[in-house]
């Protein structure tokens, strides 16, 4: 394996740098068949969440893909409703048993919803346990992060977050990892009806490069230091898209791209939501 294609979370665990991200992907044959030809096309890492409601799809998957489970790395994430209710612990129980599994590789806080450091707490005692090999936060800014840590025994190995080229997320990127928190980018291809792989700048750099767009978009991830989950269902799309460990972008190209940034989020900002 080449160097970037895992990385190391800050208690040892490694976490492949590519993941396919299955919001949105139909629970049933739809989710199977997309996360079949990931783990195929050699990706070892699928992230889920309750909320996407294909835990089961994904768990089958993984089961049935002739792969010894420890070589694939799963996130699922716990949603808001379970966070407000306390049901921390019951809400990953319910998860490991629509997946299928005995342990879960990363569990996240799903947003910040009130009541997220109890659910911390409880987080904590499952790794602990052993039922959650990372345990981590998702849509945190740097002062939900602080709320967080106040009472927190174990720093998060990890916060997801939006981020593509039109939101860089320096500044949340620098604070997390001066905590030692790793970032994943959630919708780094601009997110699902966006036209971010349209965009002229980028399609220069690939053209430049031989590769598509979504390749530069994902290298750009990876060489920035992000863990990135793409999204497709289509075969040949999802097979590209990790196809991103032969080549290199130069340090002009790595700042033409995070010159490109306009603050500009495709999904509800973690200040003000109302789900
Ligand atoms: P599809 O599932 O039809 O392939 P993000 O990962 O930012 O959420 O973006 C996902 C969107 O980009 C989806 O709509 C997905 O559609 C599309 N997509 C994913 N990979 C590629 C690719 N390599 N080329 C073009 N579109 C892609």
């Amino acid at each position: 394996m080449q160097p970037d294609t895992q990385k190391k979370l800050h208690n040892g665990v490694a976490i492949p740098t590519v993941g396919l991200g299955v919001f949105q992907i139909e629970n049933g044959p739809v989710a199977e068949k997309a996360i079949r030809s990931a783990i195929d096309a050699g990706y070892r890492h699928i992230d889920t969440a309750r909320a996407y409601h294909n835990e089961e799809s994904v768990g089958k998957a993984v089961r049935n893909a002739g792969i010894p489970r420890d070589e694939i790395f799963v996130t699922t994430k716990l949603w808001n409703a379970d966070i407000r209710a306390g049901r921390a612990r019951a809400a990953c129980e319910e998860s490991l048993s629509r997946l299928g599994l005995d342990y879960i590789d990363l569990y996240l806080i799903h947003w910040p919803a009130d009541g997220f450091e109890v659910a911390w707490s409880e987080m904590e005692t499952l790794y602990r346990e052993g039922k959650l090999r990372a345990i981590g936060v998702s849509n945190f800014q740097d002062h939900h992060i602080n709320t967080l840590m106040q009472n927190a025994t174990i720093t998060p190995m990890v916060n997801q977050i939006e981020c593509h080229p039109l939101l860089t997320q320096k500044p949340l990127r620098e604070y997390c990892e001066s905590k030692g928190i790793a970032c994943e980018a959630w919708s780094p291809l601009g997110g699902t009806g966006g036209n971010l792989l349209d965009h002229s700048a980028l399609a220069a750099i690939a053209q430049r490069y031989g590769k598509s767009v979504a390749q530069i978009i994902l290298r750009w991830d990876i060489q920035g230091g992000l863990i990135t989950l793409p999204k497709s269902v289509h075969p040949d799309r999802i097979a590209s898209n990790i196809n991103i460990y032969d080549f290199e972008l130069s340090a002009e190209d790595m700042a033409a791209i995070d010159s490109l940034n306009q603050d500009r989020r495709v999904g509800p900002d973690p200040d003000h939501f109302n789900f």
